[in-house]
């Protein structure tokens, strides 16, 4: 299990800082009016269904979005100043397999980009690169295509490309879409190990109880920042509402605050869990 308590630093330090942004591409703005602040050490979910701006945010905070309205400051610079650095994985989704790259190659683009993919990297960034793979269980897996891995494994490669560099801040976009629940709980754990290590995260999910529920801090989306704070503060059936446009209930388990969906039957032939079946033998 995660440890809910986020890592304390000796005194707040802003690392992201959102002021009244508003950003998005050609036609109506995605995210309206938005302000976050990160903490080092914190350790951010964002929840929110799709098309709510959880991608957009996180690109924003990369620099990669143009801003409308509102200011944006990593580690107390302005984003518009240069771009810091910031360790990102995409939403995998997002990635195009056919592109032939092996893992190696993939984890060296984290470092040099300007020399990538020639094989006359620094010596000191392959040993660099190797450590993370071999951290990160991928190192017998450098020489083999992106495409022919597993969920788990991808998942693990651009993990170790954005953490190649060693930055202090991580953005991961649905870091555990699409892989089995093992490795999940490997993300996870890895990812609060990092915590630890003072690297601060933001990460979007969709998974509300496996993922969100375990964590220290979640921010609901849609359009905007609907609630933010800890789970059990949080997780209500009316910011579910507003976050989701759904009927969720919350139960309490163990100490954590879990969202519950509102119980549907479906199939012809119920077997014994629906309505009606209750005397089924
Ligand atoms: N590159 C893009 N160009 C134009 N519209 C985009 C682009 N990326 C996302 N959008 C739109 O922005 C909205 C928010 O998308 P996104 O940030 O990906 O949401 P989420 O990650 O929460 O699913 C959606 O309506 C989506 O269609
Ligand atoms: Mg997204």
């Amino acid at each position: 299990m995660l440890h809910p308590v986020p890592h304390q630093y000796e005194r707040e330090e802003l690392i992201v800082e959102l002021r009244g942004v508003t950003c998005g591409y050609d036609g109506p703005p995605v995210l309206e009016n938005v302000s976050l602040a990160v903490n080092r050490g914190d350790f951010v979910g964002m929840l929110g269904p799709s098309g709510s701006g959880k991608t957009t945010l996180l690109r924003a905070i990369l620099g990669a979005v143009d801003l409308l309205e509102g200011e944006i400051r990593v580690e107390g610079r302005s984003i518009a100043d240069g771009r810091p650095s910031i360790g990102y994985v995409p939403q995998i989704e997002t990635i195009d397999w056919n592109f032939p790259v092996t893992v190696e190659q993939v984890v060296m683009m984290g470092l040099t980009s300007a020399s990538w993919p020639f094989p006359w990297h620094r010596r000191r960034d392959r040993e660099r690169a190797e450590e993370i793979m071999e951290r990160l269980g991928i190192v017998h897996l450098g020489r083999r295509h992106i495409r022919d891995l597993s969920g788990g494994q991808r998942q693990r490669a651009f993990l170790a490309r954005a953490l190649v560099s060693s930055p202090r801040l991580l953005l991961l976009d649905e870091p555990t879409m699409g892989v089995d629940i093992k490795t999940r709980d490997e993300v996870m754990h890895l990812l609060d190990e990092l915590n630890h290590q003072d690297v601060t995260i933001v990460m979007t999910t969709h998974q509300i109880n496996a993922v969100a529920a375990h964590l220290p801090w979640v921010v609901c989306m849609n359009g905007g920042i609907v609630a933010e704070g800890p789970p059990s503060e949080v997780f209500t059936p009316e910011t579910l509402k507003l976050t989701y446009d759904a009927d969720l209930h919350v139960t309490q388990y163990e100490g954590m605050t879990l969202v519950a969906e509102t119980p549907h039957f479906f199939g012809r032939n119920g077997r014994g869990n629906g309505p009606g079946h209750e005397g089924a033998a």
